[in-house]
């Protein structure tokens, strides 16, 4: 991340500072179960920070269009449970043994107790978000949730398939940007926004969450396991086919898309070498074109914001593309 990022991310965390630790009470209220181990691993995640771009971005929604309150508070913390349900779910999907920086809970309290605690999660989200009493905000919630168990279902089956494009798009929608197109919806409609602004939030979050995904595809190819917190080349050994992977397939040879198909198919690096895929991608162009199409995405999003009036707000949401984009972990 370059210096002038961090500035303004600081800038950024400063003008929603007071929101951001009222969320951060709430989730520590809401964590807390009769049962001993939902809190246990609740707290843990919890206690393992994350970066909140979520909340955060409901919390700029709500802000842009004027308003402030409560509802913004008790909506953060819902979609960060959200997202932090679904995290906990993937992990034991994905195998995952690391998760911001730490052992991920399933290495700790194993699949069974994690799967409940996970659902547990879920519907603690769905109490608070009862709270507010307004059926938009559930029905914005269910189909959220049940886009995202698509979407990871779908994932499942494409496992060792050299997906599409379209199909890539499709997945990374559902399991990654529908959440944030939700968190700016559920902050716009609190502010009682217009249908064509609550649109062009949903728009920008859409955009954003894509851009989002296709980075956290891209780390997961060139980045190291210390700065990211969590495994790489795990997309891979799982047989994923991430954006830069399937421009490898869908523009390299015929001998580049075997040797990716091998990868797919081995689940592992054992037959065909981390270094050796990388060499196809590089001399592809593929992390490239990935990272362009991430770009589209944020200056999408940028456009999204136009007709909004300007405000410290309206300029940290036309960051937080950028943020997105250029950001290593
Ligand atoms: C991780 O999301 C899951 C994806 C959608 C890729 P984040 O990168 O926002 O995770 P935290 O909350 O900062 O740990
Ligand atoms: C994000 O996909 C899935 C979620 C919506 C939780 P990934 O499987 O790539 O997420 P990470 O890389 O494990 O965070
Ligand atoms: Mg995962
Ligand atoms: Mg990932």
């Amino acid at each position: 991340m370059s210096t002038l990022a961090i500035a303004t991310a600081r800038e950024v965390f400063d003008l929603l500072r007071e929101d951001l630790v009222a969320i951060e009470q709430e989730l520590g209220r809401d964590a807390a179960s009769s049962v001993s181990t939902i809190t246990e691993i609740a707290e843990y995640l919890r206690e393992g920070g994350g970066k909140r771009i979520r909340p955060s971005l409901l919390l700029l929604a709500a802000h842009v269009l004027d308003y402030s309150g409560p509802s913004a508070i008790r909506l953060g913390a819902v979609v960060e449970m959200v997202h932090t349900a679904t995290l906990v779910h993937d992990d034991i999907i994905d195998g995952a043994d690391m998760r911001r920086g730490r052992p991920s809970p399933n290495t700790t309290w194993g699949n069974e107790k994690c799967v409940l605690a996970g659902d547990w999660l879920y519907m603690q989200a769905f109490r608070v978000a009862l709270e507010e009493k307004n059926l938009r905000v559930l029905d914005l919630l269910i189909e959220l949730t049940q886009q995202m168990v698509e979407g990871e279902l779908l994932q499942i089956q494409r496992l060792g398939k050299a997906v599409s494009e379209a199909e890539y798009y499709d997945l990374i929608f559902r399991k990654t940007a529908c959440l944030f197109s939700t968190s700016m919806r559920l902050g716009s409609i609190l502010a009682g926004a217009t249908e064509v602004q609550e649109m062009n939030l949903a728009t920008y979050g859409r955009a954003v969450g894509l851009a989002f995904q296709i980075v956290d595809d891209v780390l997961d190819l060139t980045a190291t396991e210390e700065v990211l917190g969590k495994p790489v080349a795990s997309d891979l050994r799982e047989g994923k086919a991430t954006l830069a992977v399937v421009h490898s397939i869908d523009h390299g040879t015929a001998r580049d898309r075997q040797t990716i198909q091998r990868v797919l198919d081995d689940k592992s690096f054992e037959h065909v070498s981390r270094e050796r895929i990388q060499e196809i991608l590089t001399r592809n162009g593929s992390v490239e074109y990935a990272m362009a199409a991430a770009d589209h995405y944020a200056e999408q999003a940028r456009q999204a914001l136009v007709p909004l009036p300007d405000s410290d707000f309206k300029r940290a949401l036309q960051w937080m593309p950028d943020f997105v984009v250029a950001r290593d972990k």
